[in-house]
C-alpha cells in the first residue's frame, strides 16, 4: 500500500466538490488521502475559493489529517498524482443555456447530454480532457483518470481513441440510482440483490436483477414506474412496454421511448420560465451562498437537487476499490473488451465490471434483446462521429453526427442548429474556426 496517496480533482470548483470531500471523509481509513488538490480556472477562482474554505472546514471537523491545496495551474497539481478526477463544464453553465436554448428555439430538443446539447458539451470538451491527458501521461503516468464530465460516453469513447493516456474511467451516477429503484421496488437493501447493467452511458439498461438465487427482473420490470433523477421529470412508463423491451431502461430513455412527451415538455419549459441549465443556474447560486456560511462544514442536503448528485460518492467509491483490490462490482465506462458481444472490442461502454488495482474487468452480463441493439448502436455511432468531430474540427463530420443521432436527425434543421451552435460556442471551438493545435 502506498504510504502517500496524491488525488486531483479538475473542476474543483464545482458545486459537487462537498459530495467529493464526504466521500473521502468517510472511507479515510480505507483510502488515507493525503494529498488533495483542487484546480481551477480563472473564471472559476471566485467558486474555487469557496468550495475550497468549505472543504477545509469539513476536514476540520471530520478531524481527518488531508492537505487540501488549491491551484489554477493544473501542470502544478498533477506532478506525481494517484488519481486524477475530472468534473469541468467548458463554457459553464452559460454554455449549457445555449445547448439548450438554441436547439428548442427550432423546435428540437435541447438537453445537456442528448442530441444537439450533448454533441456540443463533446465538441467543446473533448480537446479539453485530450490536453489534460497529455499532461497526466507526462506528469503522472500511472494515475487512472476518472472522469465524470458530459457527456461521459463519448468523452471515454474519445480518449480510448485519441487519447495519450488510456488509463480513463468514466462514471456516472444513473446506475446507482436504478439501483436505488429497484432497491425500493423489491423493499430491500441495495445489498440484498445483484443487478447487472449493459448499453452506453446515459443508454444504459439493466438485464438482470437476482435475488435470492432468483432472477427477479419480471417482478422490477412490472413495477418500473417513475424512478428518474432530478433532472428529468419523472413520465410514468408502461410496464407492458418494458415487459416488451424485455430490459430495464434507464432515466434517459425517456428522450427516445417517450421523445414527443419529452420535447413538448422541454418547449414548454422553454417558453414559460426556462430550460434546466437556467433552473440549475438559479440553485447553483443558491448552493454557493450556502457554501459561503463560515458555520457550515458538511455537504448541505440541497446539493442532492442536482441531477448529479451521488456521482461524487461513486468516484470516491471507485478509487477506493481501485487502491484496495477490492474487487467488487460497479458500473463504469471502460473498454468493451469483448463484454457486451454486438458492440466492437475496442469501443466504450457503460457495464458491470469487477474493480480491481489493474482498473475495471468488465462481467460477461449476458445479451442484450434485439429490442435494444439498434438503438445502442445507433447512438454509438453518434459518439463516434462526435468524437472525431471534436478531434478534427470537420464540419460535416459534426453534421453526421446530428443526422445520426435520432433526436436531431433532419437535413434541414440539423444544419441550421448545428450552425448556430457553431456560431455560439466559437470561442470554445478553435478546431472549427482555425488556430487549431489539434
Ligand atoms: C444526472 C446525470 C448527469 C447529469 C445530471 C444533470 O443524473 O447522471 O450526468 O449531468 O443529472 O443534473 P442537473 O442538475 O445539472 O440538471
Amino acid at each position: 500500500m502506498k504510504e502517500k496517496l496524491k488525488i486531483v480533482t479538475i473542476g474543483g470548483g464545482s458545486s459537487y466538490t462537498p459530495e467529493l470531500i464526504e466521500g473521502f471523509i468517510k472511507r479515510y481509513d480505507k483510502l488515507p488521502v493525503t494529498e488533495l488538490w483542487l484546480v481551477d480556472i480563472e473564471e472559476g477562482k471566485s467558486k474555487l475559493e469557496i468550495t475550497a474554505a468549505l472543504a477545509r472546514r469539513m476536514l476540520e471537523k471530520a478531524n481527518v489529517p488531508i492537505e487540501l491545496h488549491t491551484t489554477l495551474d493544473r501542470r502544478e497539481a498533477l506532478k506525481d498524482a494517484d488519481f486524477v478526477t475530472t468534473q469541468m463544464r467548458i463554457g459553464q453553465l452559460d454554455a449549457r443555456i445555449l445547448d439548450e436554448r438554441i436547439p428548442l428555439s427550432h423546435g428540437m430538443l435541447g438537453q445537456e447530454t442528448n442530441g444537439a446539447g450533448g454533441l456540443f458539451k463533446g465538441l467543446r470538451t473533448i480537446p479539453v480532457i485530450l490536453d489534460i491527458c497529455k499532461d497526466i501521461q507526462e506528469l503522472c503516468p500511472n494515475a487512472w483518470m476518472i472522469n465524470f464530465t458530459n457527456p461521459v460516453g463519448m468523452v471515454t469513447e474519445a480518449v480510448l481513441r485519441y487519447g495519450v493516456h488510456k488509463k480513463v474511467i468514466g462514471l456516472c451516477n444513473v446506475p446507482i440510482g436504478m439501483e436505488e429503484g429497484i432497491a425500493d421496488i423489491l423493499k430491500t437493501d441495495r445489498k440484498n440483490f445483484f443487478t447487472t447493467f449493459a448499453g452506453l452511458n446515459h443508454m444504459v439498461y439493466a438485464n438482470h436483477v437476482y435475488k435470492d438465487g432468483v432472477d427477479v427482473i419480471d417482478e422490477v420490470m412490472g413495477k418500473w414506474g417513475v424512478q428518474s433523477v432530478k433532472n428529468i421529470k419523472a413520465m410514468e412508463w408502461d410496464s407492458n412496454f418494458i415487459k416488451a423491451l424485455g430490459v430495464i431502461p434507464c432515466p434517459y430513455h425517456r428522450y427516445f421511448y417517450m421523445a414527443k412527451e419529452n420535447l413538448e415538455d422541454e418547449l414548454e419549459k422553454y417558453a414559460q420560465h426556462g430550460t434546466r441549465a437556467e433552473q440549475v443556474r438559479q440553485i447553483e447560486t443558491e448552493l454557493f451562498e450556502l457554501y459561503k456560511n463560515p458555520d457550515l462544514a458538511e455537504k448541505p442536503k440541497q446539493l442532492e437537487q442536482r441531477g448529479g448528485a451521488f456521482y461524487s460518492d461513486a468516484a470516491c467509491n471507485l478509487i477506493c476499490s481501485i487502491y484496495n483490490d477490492t474487487r467488487d462490482v460497479q458500473v463504469v465506462d471502460t473498454m468493451n473488451r469483448g463484454a457486451i458481444g454486438f458492440l466492437g472490442y475496442d469501443q466504450a461502454v457503460e457495464v458491470s465490471c469487477v474493480i480491481t488495482k489493474e482498473g475495471p474487468v468488465p462481467m460477461a452480463v449476458g445479451d442484450l434483446p434485439d429490442s435494444v441493439k439498434g438503438l445502442i448502436q445507433q447512438i454509438k455511432s453518434f459518439e463516434i462521429a462526435g468524437a472525431k468531430a471534436a478531434v478534427t474540427g470537420d464540419y460535416y463530420t459534426a453534421l453526421m453526427a446530428m443526422m445520426i443521432n435520432p433526436l436531431c436527425a433532419s437535413q434541414r434543421d440539423a444544419r441550421i442548429v448545428l450552425d448556430e451552435l457553431l456560431e455560439a460556442h466559437k470561442k470554445y471551438l478553435p478546431q472549427f474556426f482555425g488556430d487549431w493545435k489539434g
